[in-house]
């Protein structure tokens, strides 16, 4: 495991961008698993921005999402395919055919997420798998307890996901209950993974995946047991895991 610390969340935002630049640079024809959350932003804008210089070329990159909410379409501005189409796709030259984000729309559970297991597998697998952290140590929606073997798979959201997904909704039966998201298999089988965590609310979460017993309590723990890990977080993010003493 390799950390790197950021000063705040746009020298964050611009090392994790140095990271998957070099990843689209070193292998054009890239997979990369993509994540949403206010975490990434800063760093899709600042590749948005060195595309435009010219620096990226993301004509023959592939992306797989990590997760979208059931029962929302890629027009809801609250779905994660749309996020993505604002953030990143809609501004730099990848094919979107070539972007996936499991299919919100899709009723039949088993038929959604066993489609995409499909479509990740065809793809080749996933060069580097771009990760946030839930302040439950959750990634992509696996929640505490969801079992490390499972693929994509449907998850009823935590009480503490929904609350905290709420801001994005007018009211509270608009926002979505259940989720499809890659499972820890699909993540773990990344080749390359860069997690993203900034600020405070997630200092606990950080030093508990990181240092703390590996456990479906704490879905990110998964990730020690992961060959090629890098974090990039901020001070706030490091700050329980300096406090100990172990960086
Ligand atoms: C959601 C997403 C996760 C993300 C997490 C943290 O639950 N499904 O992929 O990592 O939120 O979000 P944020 O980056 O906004 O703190």
């Amino acid at each position: 495991m390799t950390i790197y610390t950021g000063k705040d969340y746009q020298d964050v935002s611009r090392k994790a961008a140095n990271i998957m630049s070099a990843q689209i640079i070193m292998k054009p024809d890239a997979v990369l698993g993509l994540a949403t959350g206010s975490t990434p932003v800063g760093m899709y804008a600042q590749l948005v921005e060195w595309y435009k210089k010219g620096d990226l070329d993301f004509s023959k990159v592939t992306s797989v999402n990590l997760d979208e909410y059931k029962g929302l379409s890629g027009d809801n501005d609250q779905s994660y395919r749309y996020f993505m189409n604002q953030n990143l796709f809609d501004h730099v030259n990848i094919d979107k055919e070539r972007t996936f984000v499991p299919d919100g729309l899709e009723e039949d559970s088993d038929k959604a997420c066993a489609q995409y297991n499909e479509i990740i597998r065809k793809t080749g697998g996933v060069d580097m798998q771009l990760l946030g952290i839930g302040g439950n140590g959750h990634i992509g929606f696996n929640e505490p307890g969801a079992a490390f073997e499972k693929e994509t798979h449907c998850v009823d959201l935590t009480e503490s996901t929904i609350k905290a997904n709420a801001r994005f909704f007018e009211s509270m039966d608009e926002v979505p209950k259940q989720a499809y998201t890659m499972g820890i298999k699909n993540i773990m089988a990344a080749k390359k993974i860069l997690l993203m965590a900034t600020g405070t609310s997630k200092a606990e979460a950080l030093y508990n995946s990181l240092y703390g017993p590996i456990t479906p309590n704490v879905p990110a723990s998964i990730l020690q047991l992961h060959p090629d890990l890098t974090v990039v977080a901020d001070e706030d993010a490091l700050s329980l895991i300096r406090e100990k003493g172990l960086l």
